[in-house]
């Protein structure tokens, strides 16, 4: 029979797990290790799961029309993911979008019709000025659909119905230990919930930027972990909505520079071109496979997007060479 997909939305989801065996055989690791390969998805990244989820959603509560625009705040992957699926849907798009964001997800992000307001990233991390710049978009852009991928619960619901039972049947529910990073914090809250509630032995892990990694004071402009955020220690009122404190069993800080060189090593030794954030959450997942205590235990690192989206910020220039 033939099997012909009818728009792109009909390729999202069912990624594949991917046995790291040539990384963790080299690091002598006692834990099996899995990556989740989100770059899989048809716009190239976790994100197209929710942006698709929150489309859809408002389409059958009647909140979309034909032609309207649709708006989100976004430092990169879910702006692809919604000006994607908003060209193949026939909406436009607009992102405010923080300004440390790598220009390649910027002109990705061009090139499906959308507009980009650049915006300093710092807000982000600011809840009064993120609600600040969420009053400037819906008053800059009346009539507007605002995804708010940070507050729509669709967006752990979407990883609850879809990311967590893949993870379960796709290991035969022979799983340890997730492990992810906090953007708006959906993938570990909705993915965790669920795995949880099929073994509650399993353990979130959760991975953050090392203080070196943040801009401070002394240092502006440090090389950052795109998409992901600090955690630990941040009062609750200050973390994302979609983001269940609950969920993490331990927080892992990973620097910028060690998971850009995690994700080199993966590039070299697995043929696997995964983004800084995956880098570094597969560093954090070797931190847990490399445990004594861990063998024979399955650990499965969710990695949410290409590598290619991080050429233009040196990710992959070896500083060896
Ligand atoms: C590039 C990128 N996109 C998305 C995510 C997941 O973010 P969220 O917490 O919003 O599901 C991460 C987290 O690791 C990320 O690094």
């Amino acid at each position: 029979m033939a099997k012909i997909h009818n728009s792109i939305v009909d390729l999202i989801g069912n990624t594949p797990l991917l046995e790291l065996s040539r990384y963790a055989e080299k690091h002598n690791l006692p834990a099996r290790l899995i990556g989740k390969v989100e770059y899989f998805n048809p716009v190239g990244s976790i994100k197209d799961r929710i942006a698709w989820a929150i489309i859809d959603d408002a389409e059958r509560k009647g909140e979309l029309k034909p032609g309207q625009l649709i708006v989100d705040i976004t430092s990169g992957n879910t702006g692809i993911a919604l000006a994607a699926i908003a060209a193949a849907r026939g909406y436009r798009a607009k992102f405010y979008l923080g300004d440390n964001t790598s220009p390649d997800k910027e002109r990705i992000i061009r090139a499906f019709g959308a507009d980009v307001v650049s915006v300093p990233n710092s807000l982000f991390l600011d809840p009064s000025a993120l609600e600040q710049l969420f009053a400037r978009a819906e008053s800059e852009n009346p009539g507007s659909f605002i995804a708010n991928q940070l507050g729509n619960p669709v967006n752990p619901q979407k990883h609850y119905e879809t990311t967590g039972p893949e993870i379960w049947a796709d290991t035969d529910g022979q799983v340890d230990f997730l492990v992810g990073g906090v953007g708006t914090g959906g993938t570990v809250s909705g993915a965790g919930k669920y795995l949880k509630e099929r073994n509650p032995d399993l353990k979130v892990i959760v991975i953050e930027p090392g203080e070196s990694s943040l801009p401070s004071e002394d240092n502006v402009y440090p090389h950052e972990i795109d998409g992901v955020h600090k955690v630990d220690g941040i009062e609750a009122e200050l973390l994302p909505d979609n983001y269940d404190i609950a969920i993490a069993d331990e927080i892992v800080p990973v620097e910028a520079d060690a998971g850009y060189a995690t994700a080199r090593e993966l590039a070299r030794t697995e043929g696997l071109l995964i983004g800084s954030s995956a880098g570094a959450i597969v560093n954090a997942a070797t931190i847990i496979a490399a445990r004594p205590e861990n063998a024979g235990k399955t650990v499965v690192a969710v990695l949410p997007d290409t590598g290619e989206r991080y050429l233009s910020v040196g990710v992959f220039d070896d500083p060896e060479a």
